[in-house]
C-alpha cells in the first residue's frame, strides 16, 4: 500500500461560535432559531436547561441556521433509540458527525457506512475486542494501571488527565494495534489532531489536520506493509491487512478505519476516567458507599458513563422524506440523536441530573449508542474503568480535586483537557 494524497484542503470552515451563549437564558430564546450546538455551552458545562427545555417544547426540533449547516435535534431518550435502531431510514453515511466530508480528502470508516459493507468490515476487527480478546487483555491492563498508579507522585498537585487518563488509554491503544510502544503519544496526537477546532490550540489549520493525518497514515502504512507479508495475528492492523473485507482498502479507507479505531478507543475512555475522579470528589455521599461496598464497581462506571456521556451526540441522514413526532424530514436532512440529553431524560430515568452509583436500569445509558453501530469497545472500556478503580482502591483512600478541571470545547467529544488532583494514599 502507498501514501500518495492531497493535503490541501479546499474548503475551510471558520469556528466563529458565539462564547457569549453562555449567558443567554434558553428560555427566553426564540425557538425557531434555538441552536444547541454550540461548543461554548459544552466547555462550561452549561447546556443542561438548554436540552430540557427541547425535551419539554421541541423534542424533535429543526435549527435552521448553524455553521455547519441546519440540523434537527432529536433529545428524548425514546426517539433517539427509534432513530438509532432504524438504519433504513437514518442512514449514517455519509458521516456521524455534523461536519460533511470533504470531496478530495473523504475517509471512509466504518462506522460512517452502512450495511452491508459497514458489517462485514466491523467483522473483521470485532473479535479483539470480544470476550475471548478480554481475558487475554485484563492481566496486562491490570499490570499497566497498576505501574502508571505506582509512579504517581503522591502529596502534591498533578495533572489527572496527562498523568493517568492519556497514559492508560494510550497503553491500551498502543496494545490494541500492537504500537511501537515507546512512540505510543503519537496515537494521542493524532486522537486530538482529528477531533480539535482549527486555532482553538490543538492545531492552527485544516491543512495542518491533513498534513499530520498523513503522517499518521505513512506511519501505519509500514506497519501494514510488514504485517500484511506475516502470519496473522490479533491486533488491529493484522487483521486489516488479512481481513477479506478490508484488504483491499485503499489509503484513504485505512485512514478512516485507523481513526475510527484511534479516536473510538481514546477519548471515550480517557474522559471516563477523567469523569469518574472529577464525579466522585464532586459527590462524596456516592464515594462513601463505594468505599464501604467496592462491588459496586461496575456499577459505578456505568454511571459514570451515563453521566458523562463522552460522546455527546452521533449523527445521522434521512435517507427518505419521514416523520417523527408529528415533525416532517426530508430525504438529505441531518439529524442528530444529542446521547448527552437522552441519558438526561427524565421520562425515561429517575433523577437523571443526579449521580447515583447504585441506580436501577444502570447499563441501560445510551452513551454507547444501539443498533447496529453500537460502540464495538463497549466492554473493553468497562473493564479498563473497572480495573483502574480496583487498583486505584488498593493504593489511595481519596483522589481529591483541587481546581476546576477544563472542559473541552466540543459538541461532539464531552471531556476533559485537564483535572488538578492531590492523591492520599491508603493509611
Ligand atoms: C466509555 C467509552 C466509550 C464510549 C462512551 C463509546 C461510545 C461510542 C458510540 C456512541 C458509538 C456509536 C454508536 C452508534 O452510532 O449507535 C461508538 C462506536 C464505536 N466505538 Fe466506542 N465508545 C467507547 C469506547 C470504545 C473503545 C475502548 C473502543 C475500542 C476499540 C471503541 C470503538 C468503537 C468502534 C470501532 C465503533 C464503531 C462501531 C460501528 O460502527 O459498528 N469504543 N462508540
Amino acid at each position: 500500500m502507498t501514501t500518495a494524497i492531497n493535503t490541501k484542503p479546499a474548503q475551510v470552515i471558520e469556528f466563529d461560535q458565539d462564547p457569549t451563549v453562555v449567558d443567554r437564558d434558553p428560555y427566553q430564546e426564540d425557538l425557531a432559531t434555538y441552536d444547541v450546538a454550540n461548543a461554548y455551552l459544552f466547555k462550561a458545562d452549561a447546556q443542561g436547561p438548554w436540552f430540557k427545555r427541547l425535551r419539554d417544547e421541541a423534542p424533535v426540533h429543526f435549527c435552521p441556521d448553524h455553521l455547519l449547516g441546519p440540523y434537527w435535534s432529536i433529545t428524548r431518550y425514546e426517539d433517539i433509540m427509534a432513530v438509532d435502531t432504524n438504519p433504513e431510514v437514518f442512514s449514517s453515511e455519509p458521516a456521524i458527525t455534523m461536519r460533511d466530508p470533504e470531496e478530495d480528502f473523504t475517509l471512509p470508516m466504518f462506522i460512517a457506512m452502512d450495511p452491508p459493507k459497514h458489517d462485514d468490515q466491523r467483522k473483521v476487527v470485532n473479535s479483539a475486542v470480544g470476550p475471548a480478546g478480554l481475558k487475554t487483555f485484563e492481566p496486562l491492563i491490570r499490570e499497566r494501571t497498576a505501574d502508571v498508579l505506582d509512579k504517581l507522585p503522591v502529596g502534591e498537585e498533578i495533572d489527572w488527565v496527562d498523568n493517568v487518563s492519556i497514559e492508560l488509554t494510550t497503553r491500551m491503544l498502543a496494545t490494541l494495534f500492537d504500537f511501537p510502544y515507546e512512540d505510543r503519544r503519537k496515537l494521542t496526537r493524532w486522537s486530538d489532531v482529528t477531533t480539535a477546532i482549527p486555532g482553538q490550540g490543538i492545531i492552527e489549520s485544516e491543512e495542518q489536520r491533513r498534513e499530520e493525518l498523513v503522517e499518521c497514515l505513512q506511519y501505519f502504512t509500514n506497519l501494514w506493509n510488514e504485517r500484511v507479508n506475516a502470519e496473522p495475528r490479533n491486533d488491529f492492523i493484522s487483521m486489516l491487512a488479512h481481513g477479506s473485507a478490508t484488504k483491499e482498502m485503499q489509503p484513504l479507507e485505512f485512514l478512516g478505519n485507523l481513526i475510527l479505531l484511534i479516536v473510538g478507543g481514546n477519548d471515550t475512555t480517557r474522559n471516563t476516567m477523567s469523569a469518574s475522579v472529577f464525579e466522585l470528589d464532586r459527590h462524596p455521599g456516592e464515594y462513601a458507599k463505594l468505599l464501604a461496598d467496592p462491588s459496586l464497581i461496575p456499577s459505578m462506571v456505568s454511571e459514570t458513563i451515563r453521566f458523562q456521556t463522552p460522546l455527546a451526540h452521533m449523527r445521522r441522514t434521512a435517507r427518505v422524506d419521514t416523520e417523527l413526532r408529528g415533525q416532517k424530514i426530508k430525504a438529505g436532512d441531518k439529524v442528530i440523536m444529542w446521547y448527552w440529553s437522552g441519558n438526561r431524560d427524565e421520562r425515561f430515568f429517575d433523577r437523571p441530573d443526579e449521580y447515583i452509583i447504585d441506580r436501577d436500569k444502570v447499563r441501560s445509558h445510551l452513551a454507547f449508542g444501539f443498533g447496529i453501530h453500537r460502540c464495538m469497545g463497549n466492554r473493553l472500556a468497562e473493564l479498563q474503568l473497572r480495573v483502574l478503580w480496583e487498583e486505584i482502591m488498593k493504593r489511595f483512600d481519596r483522589i481529591e480535586v483541587v481546581g476546576e478541571p477544563e472542559r473541552s470545547l466540543s459538541v461532539f467529544v464531552r471531556g476533559f483537557t485537564a483535572l488538578p488532583v492531590i492523591l492520599h494514599p491508603k493509611t
